[in-house]
């Protein structure tokens, strides 16, 4: 919106850059007025550094997981059991390097570059989520990450499409469809699994019940232990709190286990008609934080396997950098003739 956008605008500072400008309050004025009326905050304009800050780890956050998650199901494209099902699941994994390059994209926007963000994930400085540190031990655990993983993703994500910040809103509307297709087919495959042979039924209640409980904490630790919650809610980066979305995922997962005739590992799921919602166990906090801090049983293997597959990958980025450069050489050249004058 025009008005309170014009204000914020004019000469925004690069990132990180130190703020000396006299408007400051108008300016902080005009953002939080924006941020009240539901408008986008655009890359060019003024914005508070904490809130620049928070996008940052955010948006990074989420890049390094799309790009960390498609090592444990990539592990399994060699073994799929059919050509129809290797198509799909690299058709999966590809899309999951695609939203890497959109979040990074996205948080480039803020004035930080991939490269940067790249060497802090590589360097443990930023994180991912901490569900790729789980490993996929059976076919079914494709199925199950679908199902689940996804599934946690898109509830999280779906809100975030009217995240307050305009270029990571607009990523997650694609992000969003993409995962919808992920999250099916996991549920797909999980269904076939379960309507099988008994080993198939069998290998697919294993599945669900070893990525059950991680994918709650996908969410996030309690709304009382969420250090960033509060901030980012009133900044509408953040719609809702990780309990209530993490209430929203398992009201939608327990009719969908049913259908798939699998049941979740949690002896105290059960209706609250009450309150018009399902009860669950207590989630193992210290599982959590244990994984988080790199203790998982996969963290070191995605991190080793994350920073060869970048080595590897130099001579790529050499090479396209080397055609980019000789390209603008050339199109340079085409616009200005022998006597300097610019051609048609
Ligand atoms: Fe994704
Ligand atoms: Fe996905």
């Amino acid at each position: 919106m025009a008005t309170a956008a014009a204000h914020r605008t004019a000469g925004a500072p690069a990132y990180g850059a130190p703020h000396a400008d006299p408007d400051g309050d108008a300016r902080q004025r005009a953002f939080d007025a924006a941020v009240a009326a539901d408008e986008r905050v655009e890359p060019r304009d003024w914005m508070p550094d904490a809130y620049r800050a928070t996008l940052v780890r955010q948006i990074a956050q989420h890049a390094h997981s799309e790009i960390i998650g498609m090592q444990p199901e990539a592990n399994w494209i060699t073994r799929a059991p059919s050509l129809r099902r290797k198509a799909i699941l690299m058709a999966k994994v590809q899309d999951e390097a695609g939203h890497g390059l959109y979040l990074y994209s996205a948080a480039e926007t803020l004035g930080v570059s991939r490269d940067e963000l790249l060497d802090k994930l590589h360097s443990g400085r930023q994180k991912y989520s901490s569900i790729f540190n789980y490993p996929t031990l059976t076919w079914a655990d494709v199925g199950a990450i679908g199902w689940l993983v996804d599934g946690a993703a898109i509830t999280n994500q779906v809100p975030l499409c009217r995240c307050s910040y305009g270029p990571y809103a607009r990523a997650m509307v694609r992000v969003c469809k993409e995962e919808s297709f992920h999250q099916r087919q996991g549920y797909e495959l999980l269904l076939a699994l379960s309507r099988g042979t008994p080993e198939q039924h069998a290998m697919a209640q294993d599945a669900v019940d070893r990525w059950w409980w991680p994918s709650l904490m996908m969410f996030g630790p309690p709304d009382d232990a969420s250090q960033h919650s509060a901030q980012s809610m009133a900044w509408k980066i953040k719609r809702h709190s990780n309990d209530e979305l993490r209430q929203r995922f398992v009201d939608i997962c327990v009719p969908q286990a049913e259908s798939l005739g699998l049941t979740l590992p949690d002896p105290d799921l059960k209706w609250n008609e009450e309150h018009g919602r399902h009860d669950f166990g207590a989630i193992d906090w210290t599982e959590f934080w244990d994984v988080l801090k790199g203790n998982g049983p996969c963290n070191e293997q995605r991190l080793t396997q994350r920073r060869r597959a970048h080595d590897e990958g130099a001579w790529v980025r050499e090479a396209a950098a080397a055609h980019a450069a000789k390209h603008a050489a050339k199109h340079t050249g085409k616009h200005t003739g022998p006597t300097g004058v610019e051609q048609a």
